[in-house]
């Protein structure tokens, strides 16, 4: 077996989740409806993700995953315990909004569920587990939707502002690491999940949803502010849906189109970690009549409560051409981009690049110089189970492997700086994109299927042990 040089001391390994795809208990203790209980499994689910169709509440011909999930809400001990055992440092997870604030405009919070979450956090404490936690993973209340149009409207700044005072106040102490906005990017693709933004007719979709990401923008940097001045060991962390973009070929015109696309992603990294809007935005909306209203203060506040961290999510490369014909598109997280034809892909189409890894830990590092901490990776497979529940999932286990090679040279032969690496479902959950229960990603198998039946069982499958060994070895034994 090789042995890889070990990952920094106190490298923070762990898993990833979030609350609705996995907690379940959704009109449990007051929790009030939220835009991730409304997207059913199924066709629907895409455009309704992506605000073009409105579900504003449930209908019944669908079927709604969310619902109940994995029963994470009741079971957590049980979860966390087994996140024990492999030797997690750390556990990603967020908060579900409308349990906090079930309508979200409220003055004062739900008890109950700041409650649950701070059973949680002490459980995980008591296996020296440090949470790392997404304030918002695609969540908000469907109030702040009917009556406020989601994060469209500059009011939610307020109610943001109060659930993260909110947070940091209860969990002084339990909580050092945050995240203010899942995937951030994914506003401009999936905004009805990311913002909870959905389109009227003849509605400029794109001054919208960049009206909405200032409104994000503005309310990140604020709880950055007031999480560094509630407890000055807290970190906060930005989150982006990253993957590089390569050329399709070595035309100038895909060398710019590839540099374009990967701004538009760069774009929300670069004000929360500059702190500042970059020029090519500015001209860019300028062009295309886009005008967003920031006031004065908002540019202050940007420039001065920039992120600790720099977190994203990677599951591949992008390829981009200028050409039209060229039109074979890939699979991918949530937007699709063109087929590269150097890389194998998984059963739903997403293509497997670990050097792509290293390349994006570069790319981000070269840009911001700032800490870095990948919070999802890993592969959505169909697995198998025996009667006892085992799966041989070696599939994911060469995937995983071959993502933390790459993470290995970047730290220790290119010097970027990585504080940890949470693999996304490290329990089965829902599919965030597809509402699928088979899409796996998990150490930990879950009896329950796509339409909701099964005993919710958890059983180890054999990437358990193998993740269990990469932990106790600091990643020297892969
Ligand atoms: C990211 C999200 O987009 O990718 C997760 O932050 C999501 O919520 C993950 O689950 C994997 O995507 P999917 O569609 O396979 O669940």
């Amino acid at each position: 077996m090789t042995i890889y040089p070990e990952f920094p001391k106190n490298f923070l390994w762990g898993g990833a989740t979030a609350a609705n795809q996995c907690e379940g208990a959704y009109d449990v203790d007051g929790r009030g409806l939220a835009n991730v209980d409304v997207v059913p499994i199924g066709k629907d689910r895409f455009p309704i993700i992506a605000g073009q169709k409105k579900m504003f509440d449930f209908e019944d011909s669908y079927f709604y995953p969310a619902k109940e999930s994995i029963d994470f809400y009741h079971r957590y001990k049980e979860d966390i315990a087994l996140f024990a055992e492999m030797g997690f440092k750390t556990y990603r997870m967020s908060i579900a909004w409308s349990r906090i604030f079930p309508k979200g405009d409220e003055l004062e919070p739900n008890e109950a569920g700041l409650d649950f979450y701070e059973k949680v956090f002490k459980e995980c404490h008591r296996y020296g587990i440090e949470p790392l936690v997404t304030i918002t993973h695609f969540d908000c209340p469907m109030h702040l939707i009917k009556e406020y149009g989601g994060w469209r409207n500059r009011q939610l700044i307020t109610f943001y502002e109060r659930l993260c005072r909110t947070l940091f106040t209860r969990y002084k102490g339990l909580v050092k690491y945050w995240l203010t906005f899942n995937e951030i990017n994914m506003i401009l693709h999936a905004p009805f999940m990311g913002a909870g933004l959905y389109f009227e007719d003849g509605e400029n979709q794109e001054q919208v949803k960049y009206q909405a990401a200032h409104h994000e923008l503005v309310a990140s940097a604020l709880a950055t502010k007031i999480a560094h001045e509630i407890e000055p060991e807290n970190k906060v962390g930005c989150m982006l849906a990253a993957g590089q973009y390569y050329p399709n070929t070595p035309h100038p015109d895909d060398v710019w189109e590839s540099l374009k696309l990967d701004r538009e992603n760069y774009f929300f990294i670069d004000v929360q970690a500059r702190g500042e809007y970059p020029n090519y935005a500015k001209k860019e909306w300028e062009q295309k009549g886009i005008d967003i209203n920031i006031e004065p203060k908002d540019l202050l506040l940007l420039k001065e409560n920039t992120v600790d961290f720099i977190s994203f999510s990677y599951y591949s490369s992008r390829v981009a051409s200028a050409d039209p014909a060229v039109k074979e598109k890939t699979a991918g997280n949530i937007f699709a981009s063109i087929k590269n034809p150097y890389l194998t892909e998984s059963e739903w189409g997403w293509q497997i690049d670990p050097l792509g890894l290293r390349i994006t830990l570069n790319t981000i590092w070269d840009r911001y110089q700032k800490p870095m901490f990948i919070v999802e990776n890993g592969l959505g497979a169909v697995d198998t189970p025996d009667e006892t529940g085992y799966v041989a999932d070696d599939y994911r286990i060469d995937y995983l492997r071959e993502h933390i090679k790459a993470m290995n040279d970047a730290i220790n032969q290119d010097g970027v700086e990585l504080w940890g690496y949470t693999t996304w479902g490290c329990i089965d959950l829902v599919s965030a994109g597809t509402g699928e229960m088979k899409k796996r990603y998990g150490f930990i198998y879950v009896d329950r299927d796509n339409e909701g039946n099964g005993s919710l069982k958890r059983s180890k499958k054999k990437s358990f042990d193998w993740y269990k060994q990469v932990i106790a070895t600091n990643g020297s034994m892969l």
